[in-house]
């Protein structure tokens, strides 16, 4: 199985080193092209893939193109290529509808994953088109399947998706950013502080897998205590309402509004 990807940034590297660092079955071969930074050499040469000299030619030797590029560049690729053989585009804000018009010859998936696939434990939110075979469908999700979970949606739900599962790692690296200074603020080495924070999301995340956010909240924090005075400056600051404000506004860019 060969995965290509148009364009080698970000997101096209995290998904690579999801695959290139997964032990689950037989990793996808890999190649790569960028618009001339370099970048897909780079990349090839880190994950143990190929640089392919043109889009046109990555897409003759791939089974399933990433489109991994900005959205803006869709119509430029689009011109320039063959039909892929089937197409997984990651691009934010760009319905499904959209790009199967400029690929009208090629099975197309739409995918939202999030940067944790670097790391094997990303979400990823894949919508595909009512007549998709369902055996591409299937041989898609396996492919995914070593980066992380695969949750299926319609497309329309996919920029709501974005807003909650594709940014918030950033807002969740943002809070830890700022828990990890105050630590070193206050004496914590900068390595026994990141330990901490790291090691207290992923045990948060793990008990919301078993417990309610409220019914956490109420255990950590007891009337009087500590966190509860935290608790009352965070909604003070506006915290609750400053999430609620960058998921919208995040929808808003998405939506070009
Ligand atoms: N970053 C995330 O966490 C995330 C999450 C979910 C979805 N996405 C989506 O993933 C896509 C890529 O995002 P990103 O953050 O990875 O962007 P990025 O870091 O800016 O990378 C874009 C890549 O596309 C390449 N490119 C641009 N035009 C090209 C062309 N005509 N042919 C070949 N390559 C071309 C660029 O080449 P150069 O290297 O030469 O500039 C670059 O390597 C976006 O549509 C975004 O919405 C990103």
């Amino acid at each position: 199985m060969i995965v290509g990807f148009i364009g080698s940034g970000n997101m096209a590297a995290a998904m690579a080193r999801g695959w290139a660092g997964s032990d689950a079955g037989d990793p996808p071969e890999l190649l790569f092209t960028d618009s001339g930074s370099g970048r897909a050499t780079a990349l090839a040469s880190e994950v143990g893939g190929g640089a392919a000299e043109s889009n046109s030619e990555l897409v003759e030797k791939s089974d399933f193109v990433v489109l991994a590029t900005k959205p803006g560049a869709l119509d430029e690729v689009a011109d320039a290529v063959p039909p892929p053989k089937a197409l997984l585009s990651l691009l934010g804000g760009t319905p499904l509808e959209r790009v199967t018009r400029l690929f009208p010859d090629t099975p197309v998936l739409r995918l939202m994953p999030n940067l944790a696939v670097e790391v094997n434990r990303g979400v990823i939110c894949m919508a595909r088109p009512e007549q998709t075979d369902p055996e591409l469908a299937a041989e898609a999700a396996s492919l995914l399947a070593p980066l992380g979970t695969v949750i299926e949606l319609e497309d329309k739900f996919m920029d709501a998706a974005t807003a909650v599962m594709g940014c918030t790692p950033a807002y969740f690296a943002h809070v830890a950013d700022v828990l990890i200074r105050i630590g070193i603020e206050e004496g914590l080495q900068p390595a026994e502080s990141l330990a901490m924070v790291s090691e207290s999301l992923a045990g948060s995340a793990d008990l919301l897998r078993h417990r309610t956010p409220f019914e956490i909240r109420v255990a950590v924090a007891s009337p009087g205590g500590s966190t509860e005075a935290g608790l009352d400056a965070l909604e003070e600051a506006g915290g609750g309402e400053a999430f609620r404000k960058a998921a919208q506004s995040s929808l808003t860019r998405m939506r070009g509004d």
